[in-house]
């Protein structure tokens, strides 16, 4: 069995390291294209391996195609909208993801992202503190669920919307359910996204969620850049001069928010969310046992294209 790691953005060293490890014992062999520059490496790379391993690289219907012997991807972390899935599906190829593993890192970055906002992005002048301020928590999955627990460490009071997850469970952990989206952005000070992108949530963030925001709210995004309706935040950025936003992948019209809102608006020069070696080793080497114990059980869990 041949294995390909496939990162335009790679893992830290030690996270490699620990999949060769487990690739090796398995008896498997592993490939490495890190910093591919040329979708035609990646082609190139895929043509011959059994399973792939990637992170945010699109695993496109050409990479699928370009795979004749693929049977497993393995997208290392949570979001899979960068795996055409009905693809997958079609070429009998099992599609996963490595819920949790990378987490922490997320939400650790958001709550740094709040102070960074509330501290006016560190240049001179008055702030404001975190503690008693209304966190609302857009989808209470993995990462809302960490970032709403360092949050209250903070001292902050949390909110959460989630259809998914029962109020009960929110509030036997402290936070506060909503029922709506609309009553999460009219209450709370800050929002942090933790949505997925698919076709209900894209563009789903717009004039009327934030214009809902009090005065002085900030909307904190390390989900992704395609649920925002970038139009309409520009729109009501403009009118609500109070109005914030900071994200770890940075908009389409990145320029154009920089220039009009400089000190309101903030984007990482490259999402780096997952990017600590604790995460990148955790889900490197989930990823990497996921597809061995596959291959020997015929293990499923985590698969996403059911
Ligand atoms: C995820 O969905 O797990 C995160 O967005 C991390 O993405 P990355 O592996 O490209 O850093």
């Amino acid at each position: 069995m041949k294995i390909l790691v496939a990162t335009e953005k790679p893992f830290a060293k030690v996270a490699v390291e620990g999949i060769r490890k487990v690739v090796e014992d398995a008896g498997y062999e592993l490939a490495l294209l890190e910093k591919y520059t040329d979708l035609q490496q990646f082609y190139t790379a895929v043509a011959d391996v059994d399973a792939l391993i990637v992170r945010s690289d699109k695993v496109t219907a050409e990479v699928v195609d370009a795979a004749k012997n693929l049977k497993i991807v393995v997208r290392a972390g949570a979001g899979f909208d960068n795996l055409n899935l009905a693809a997958c599906t079609a070429n009998n190829i099992v599609a996963m993801n490595t819920p949790g593993q990378n987490s922490n890192a997320v939400a650790e970055l958001a709550l740094g992202m709040m102070v960074y906002m509330a501290r006016n992005t560190f240049k001179p002048g008055t702030g404001s503190e975190l503690k008693g301020k209304k966190l609302g928590i857009h989808a209470y999955g993995n990462v809302g669920r960490l970032a709403a627990h360092i949050a209250k460490g903070f001292g902050m009071e949390v909110y959460a919307f989630d259809p998914f997850i029962s109020a009960d469970k929110m509030e036997a952990e402290g936070i506060i359910p909503v029922a709506t989206a609309e009553e999460l952005y009219s209450t709370c000070h800050f929002v942090s996204l933790h949505i997925p992108a698919n076709d209900q949530t894209k563009k789903s963030i717009g004039y009327n969620l934030l214009s809902k925001m009090p005065k002085g709210g900030c909307l904190i995004n390390t989900a992704r850049k395609e649920v925002i309706n970038e139009e309409e935040m520009i729109k009501v950025m403009t009118e609500r001069e109070d109005l914030k936003y900071c994200t770890d992948i940075a908009p389409d019209n990145k320029e154009e928010m920089a220039e009009k809102f400089t000190t309101r608006y903030f984007a990482t020069p490259k999402k780096q969310g997952a990017e600590t070696a604790e995460a990148n080793i955790n889900a490197a080497l989930a990823a990497a046992n996921q597809i061995v114990k596959f291959f020997k059980t015929g293990d499923k869990t985590f698969q996403v294209n059911k």
